[in-house]
């Protein structure tokens, strides 16, 4: 129950554990020691700056600026006609799914390990009513359109289930799914009426990766859901773009599950700066570097990868190390870093302090010139048998 004597007594927290206040300074801030997500980067000085700079007005009324100007630069980035806002990359894929899905029989075909079967709660089944069929790559990778074919219902037979809508991700699990298939998967659904969304919360750092451009990727599908704060930075906030007609569907969902926001702009605001400056501006790029010297400082002390680097994850193979996952995450926090077990997470706001203590943990957990003799660069488990992390 609230109690006056009780606010009275504890003031709001305004500073970080090490007592700095990180939105006061640019000194590193708490995601510099922490490798267990992108989401933990935390805003920069200048998000603060734009947001106090923001316009005020009501989006729920499609009144602010800035988050009209956001959206439409997203619209023109990914060469979609439309964005709207949304407070998540979870609330990103369902809404832009909702949007599409009309009413059952009806079902979504992605990856077995995709973030809308696995980690949104259920919300395909409880917001749509859809069954989600997730298929096991042949390759062990990604999707391509053989995969697509061989589990695509096409079919007016009332005991099917027809295939409305194929999701695709991009990164998954940091690995990129090429441009090619997405274009040729894109090819056979369109002249089969399907729907192609594209969960590419991390879709930047496949563009930086040099898989294709922003456009491209983003011409394969009827929208895409892109997230703010992930690799990017920004505290809140994640986008859906595509048709004009798509986005008035959406606004009308969004609001439906309480996601309309009023002054907005405060949001908008940090998500534009991620995008300018951390995207835009080239900060990833580094962030994809580190990746590999993490992969390499562990292969070169014999350990093994799960999956190669592309992007921003590492991880580390380490059942095939024998070290146990609750074991590693205390040593790392014996050393100062934060880690949820094999997949570790190079974000840019990863410090170089934090490489090198990675580097010592690696050794003590390792064993210092432990050798198994796999040759470096070598991946241990197929990609089938591996479930991606939640964040
Ligand atoms: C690929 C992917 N899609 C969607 C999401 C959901 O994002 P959010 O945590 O903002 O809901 C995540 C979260 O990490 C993700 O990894």
């Amino acid at each position: 129950m609230y109690s006056k004597a009780a606010a009275s007594a504890a003031p709001a927290p305004s500073s970080t554990s090490n007592g700095q206040n990180n939105w006061a300074t640019d000194t590193p801030g708490p995601a510099s020691f922490d490798f267990r997500s992108d989401v933990v980067t935390t805003p920069t000085a200048n998000m603060l700056r734009a947001i106090s700079q923001c316009t005020l007005l009501d989006d729920v009324f499609v009144e602010d600026p800035t988050t009209k100007s956001l959206e439409s630069f997203i619209a023109s980035l990914t060469g979609h006609p439309a964005a709207l806002l949304v407070l998540s990359g979870t609330m990103g894929n369902q809404v832009a799914l909702r949007a599409h899905l009309q009413g059952p029989p009806h079902s979504v075909l992605c990856d077995h390990r995709a973030h809308i079967l696995e980690w949104e709660a259920g919300g395909v089944a409880s917001l749509c009513g859809a069954l989600v069929k997730g298929v096991v790559p042949r390759n062990g990778h990604h999707l391509t359109l053989e995969d697509v074919v061989k589990n695509a219902v096409v079919s007016e037979d009332v005991h099917a289930c027809p295939t409305r809508v194929i999701s695709l991700e991009n990164t998954l699990g940091g690995t990129v799914l090429p441009l090619e298939e997405c274009r040729r998967i894109a090819a056979w659904a369109r002249e089969r009426g399907i729907i192609m969304h594209l969960d590419g919360a991390r879709l930047w750092e496949a563009v930086v990766a040099g898989a294709g451009k922003l456009e491209e990727y983003c011409d394969c599908f009827d929208s895409v859901s892109l997230c703010f704060s992930k690799g990017l930075g920004a505290p809140i906030g994640s986008i859906i773009v595509g048709p004009e007609a798509f986005i008035k569907r959406s606004r009308w969902i969004r609001k439906s599950i309480g996601g309309g926001l009023r002054q907005a702009g405060v949001v908008s605001a940090a998500a534009r700066v991620g995008v300018e400056e951390t995207f835009l501006g080239g900060k990833l790029e580094q962030s994809h570097k580190n990746a590999k010297r993490v992969a390499k400082m562990w292969q070169d002390l014999g350990g093994k990868l799960q999956y190669p680097v592309e992007t921003n994850m590492v991880w580390l193979d380490i059942e095939d190390a024998s070290i146990d996952e609750d074991r590693l995450i205390e040593a790392a926090e014996k050393v100062g870093l934060r880690m949820m077990g094999g997949r570790l997470v190079v974000h840019y706001q990863v410090s170089d302090e934090a490489l090198q203590r990675l580097e010592g943990l690696m050794k003590e957990v390792l064993g210092k010139g432990r050798s198994n003799g796999v040759p470096n660069g070598e991946v241990s488990i197929p990609a089938e048998d591996m479930k991606i992390n939640v964040e």
